[in-house]
C-alpha cells in the first residue's frame, strides 16, 4: 500500500492483500491450528513466534488483523488476543513482577479494577493505587520508586471521565514507568494515545473495532522502544505460555468489522450528541455524563483532546430511585438492555448506587445510580423517540 497516513483509507487497506493462494482480493478465513513444519525443524523454538507453527502461538488472521491495528494506532507492534481482559492481562502479566508498584486510575472498567486491586496484589505481591486520573498532581503523588506501570482509561467507563494522556505521560516517564491506555471508548479515531506519549494502547475490540456484537477479543498495540519490547515480551509470555490467543474467526470477523470503524464512530459520536443534549433538557432525567455536554467536567480537555467528536458513550439516570431506573429501561422498546457496547444497536445497562465502586464516582452516581447507554447506529430520532416515550412511562 502507498504511504497514505488518513485514517479512513487505512482502515480499507491496511492489514489487506491479494491472496496468492487463490488470487482473492480479501484475506481468506484460515481456521487451521497447525501449520507445515519446515523441511528441517531442529532450529525452531516450540514457543516460538517468527515461524508459522501453531495457532497458540500466532495465526495467519491474527496476523493481518495486528497489521491493521498497528496501522490505526500508529503504532510499530501489534498483538490480537481473545479478549479485552485477556489483553489487559497481558499487560500486567508481562510487565510487572512481585514487589512492583503501579498507579492506576479509579475508575476502569471492572475487569480492570479486579485484577490490580484484588487478584494481582493477593496473588502475586503486586500493588496499585487507584488514583483520580484526570487530577494531575494526585498522580504524580502516587508514583513511588517501585512504580513500573501508571494505567489509564480515558473516556473512562462508566463516568466517561476524561484524562489528559500526554501529561500522565510526562509524568509516568519521568518516574522511569510505562504508561499503558484502555482506549476502547475512543478508538483509534478520535484518539491514537501512542501519538501523545503512551507506550501501549489496550482495546477491546470487542466493542467498537469490531462493531457488530458479534465477537470478542483484545489488543495490545506499542508505539516506541519500549512499547515494542512491551508486545514482543506478551507475544511470548502472554500469549503463547497463558494462551489466551483469538480464533481466526474472531480476527477474521473483527478485521472485517473494523473497515468501517471511522464512518461509524462519527455516526456514534453524533448520535450521542443527540441524545445527550435531550437528556440534559428532560425533566425526569437527574444527570447526565457526556464529555460532549458543557456541563461535563473535562468538557475542554476533551475538546481539545479527542478527535472529531466525544465518542458513542454516556451514562444518566431518572429522577428517581433504583427501581424507577428499572421501570424505565423495561419500558423501552427500541434500546436493548444488555451489557457491552459499541455495537450497532444502542444498548443500555442500569447499575445501581451502591455498587462497590461507586465510592470512585460522582456523588449524582451514587445517589441515583447509573444508566450506562451505548448510543448505536439507528436514527437518533428513534432513539430519541424510545427515551422520551419511557422517560414518561417511568412516571406514571
Ligand atoms: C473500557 C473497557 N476495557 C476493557 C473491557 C473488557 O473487554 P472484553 O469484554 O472484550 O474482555 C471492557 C468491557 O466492557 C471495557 O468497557
Amino acid at each position: 500500500m502507498p504511504d497514505i497516513p488518513h485514517l479512513a483509507t487505512l482502515a480499507v487497506h491496511a492489514g489487506n492483500a491479494v491472496d496468492t493462494g487463490s488470487g482473492a482480493i480479501r484475506r481468506p478465513l484460515v481456521m487451521a491450528n497447525s501449520y507445515a513444519l519446515p523441511d528441517d525443524p531442529s532450529e525452531l523454538s516450540w514457543s516460538g513466534t517468527d515461524t508459522p507453527l501453531y495457532t497458540r502461538n500466532g495465526g495467519a488472521n491474527q496476523g493481518w488483523l495486528e497489521d491493521k491495528l498497528a496501522a490505526l494506532d500508529g503504532g510499530t507492534a501489534a498483538v490480537a488476543l481473545a479478549s479485552g481482559m485477556a489483553a489487559q492481562h497481558a499487560v500486567f502479566f508481562a510487565a510487572l513482577r512481585s514487589g512492583d508498584h503501579v498507579v492506576c486510575s479509579d475508575t476502569t472498567y471492572v475487569g480492570t479494577y479486579r485484577l490490580l486491586h484484588d487478584l494481582l496484589p493477593a496473588k502475586y505481591g503486586i500493588t496499585a493505587t487507584l488514583v483520580d486520573s484526570s487530577d494531575l498532581d494526585t498522580v504524580a503523588a502516587a508514583v513511588r520508586p517501585e512504580t513500573r506501570l501508571v494505567h489509564i482509561e480515558t473516556p473512562a467507563n462508566p463516568t466517561t471521565r476524561i484524562t489528559d494522556v500526554a501529561a500522565v505521560a510526562d509524568i509516568a516517564h519521568g518516574a522511569g514507568a510505562l504508561l499503558s491506555v484502555d482506549a476502547t471508548f475512543a478508538t483509534p479515531v478520535l484518539q491514537r494515545p501512542l501519538d501523545l506519549g503512551a507506550d501501549v494502547v489496550v482495546h477491546s475490540l470487542t466493542k467498537y473495532i469490531n462493531g457488530h456484537g458479534d465477537a470478542m477479543g483484545g489488543a495490545v498495540i506499542g508505539g516506541g522502544e519500549a512499547g515494542s519490547a512491551l508486545v514482543a515480551d506478551i507475544r511470548r509470555e502472554a500469549m503463547v505460555n497463558v494462551g489466551g490467543v483469538i480464533s481466526p474467526f474472531n480476527a477474521w470477523l473483527i478485521m472485517r468489522g473494523s473497515v468501517t470503524l471511522p464512518m461509524r464512530m462519527r455516526a456514534h459520536c453524533a448520535g450521542a450528541m443527540a441524545v445527550a443534549q435531550f437528556l440534559e433538557e428532560h425533566p425526569r432525567v437527574a444527570y447526565v455524563a457526556y464529555p460532549g455536554l458543557p456541563s461535563h467536567p473535562q468538557h475542554a480537555l476533551a475538546g481539545r483532546t479527542l478527535d472529531g467528536g466525544f465518542g458513542g458513550m454516556l451514562a444518566f439516570a431518572v429522577d428517581g430511585d433504583s427501581a424507577a431506573q428499572n421501570r424505565f429501561v423495561a419500558a423501552l422498546r427500541l434500546i436493548t438492555s444488555a451489557v457491552s457496547l459499541g455495537h450497532d444497536e444502542s444498548l443500555i445497562v442500569h447499575v445501581s448506587g451502591d455498587d462497590e465502586r461507586a465510592r470512585y464516582y460522582p456523588e449524582k452516581f451514587r445517589r441515583y445510580g447509573h444508566l450506562r447507554f451505548s448510543v448505536g447506529l439507528e436514527d437518533p430520532r428513534d432513539l430519541i423517540a424510545d427515551l422520551s416515550r419511557a422517560l414518561d412511562a417511568v412516571g406514571s
